[in-house]
């Protein structure tokens, strides 16, 4: 018998168990977020957060390409996170350029393929000219796509976007939501399928707006630095049981 009390949707996700013949997400968005309460929380300096944070990547790298994801986009800076500290917006940079240099060789041994969503502006020429080898050098890569949101909003993407459109000369009745989706940073990747959020909060800060308009939303209040390969089948396994409907309804109820 199935009445409404019969499965609350919490009940579902806790119990989730992760199938590996089960729907698997195609794209997955991460909101890396946490890394200043993981350090607080021990005592150490928001840094050692980020940098704890920015090693954790490679580890749920690992594990998406096991699961068979096929594309992780990975919050790394946002437009807005120009507004902190000018010593801790450096260090975020200095991070980003040696994840670079000390992971492109085996990222690329692996079969990654790198992208970068984001402006250019304000990002120094050295830090654009690695971010650009690292696409160049990995573009034939298929193993995974590894989508690093850096200098990202998705505000900005869809202005740059509406720009780009207008630049072309298109005719106003001839704006598509296909069309606008191709004049995205990357035309290229599905909409993500599954968002993940880690540090707690039920918010999108501005990431993939547009493209998660059906996307999964799931939120741990585990912290970025602690995100392991178990979190992530768990955020998997409760993908696996959402309803997805896209706004139709269930074949079984016509
Ligand atoms: C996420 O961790 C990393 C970035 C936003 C760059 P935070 O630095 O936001 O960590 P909390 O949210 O303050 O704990
Ligand atoms: C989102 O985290 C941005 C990244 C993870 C890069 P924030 O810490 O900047 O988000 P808010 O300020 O809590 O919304
Ligand atoms: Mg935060």
């Amino acid at each position: 018998m199935s009445g409404i009390f019969s499965r609350t949707p919490k009940e579902t996700e806790a119990d989730a168990v992760y199938n590996p013949e089960g729907m698997i997400p195609v794209h997955v968005g991460i909101i890396m977020d946490g890394n200043g309460r993981w350090a607080r929380s021990r005592g150490m300096p928001r840094a050692a957060g980020h940098r704890a944070g920015t090693k954790n990547i490679r580890r749920v790298l690992i594990e998406a390409v096991e699961i068979g994801i096929k594309a992780l986009t990975v919050y790394a800076f946002s437009t807005e996170n120009w507004a902190r500290p000018k010593d801790e917006v450096n260090h975020l940079m200095r991070l980003i350029s040696q994840g670079i240099r000390d992971e492109l060789d085996e990222l690329d041994a692996r079969g990654v393929r790198i992208l970068h969503s984001g402006r250019t502006a304000g990002v120094s020429e050295s830090l654009q000219a690695e971010i650009s080898e690292a696409v160049e050098r990995t573009r034939q890569n298929d193993v995974i796509t590894l989508n690093v949101a850096f200098n990202y909003g998705g505000r900005a993407e869809i202005v740059d976007a509406i720009k780009a459109i207008m630049q072309a000369g298109v005719r106003a009745e001839d704006v598509t939501e296909e069309m606008v989706s191709q004049h995205l940073y990357t035309p290229d990747l599905p909409d993500p399928d599954l968002i993940i959020r880690t540090g707690g909060e039920f918010r999108l800060s501005n990431f993939l707006i547009w493209q998660a308009a059906y996307a999964e939303f799931y939120s741990t209040p585990t912290y970025w630095p602690d995100f392991d390969e178990v979190e992530l089948r768990k955020a998997v396994a409760v993908f696996q049981h959402r309803d997805r409907r896209f706004g139709k309804i269930k074949d079984t109820e016509r």
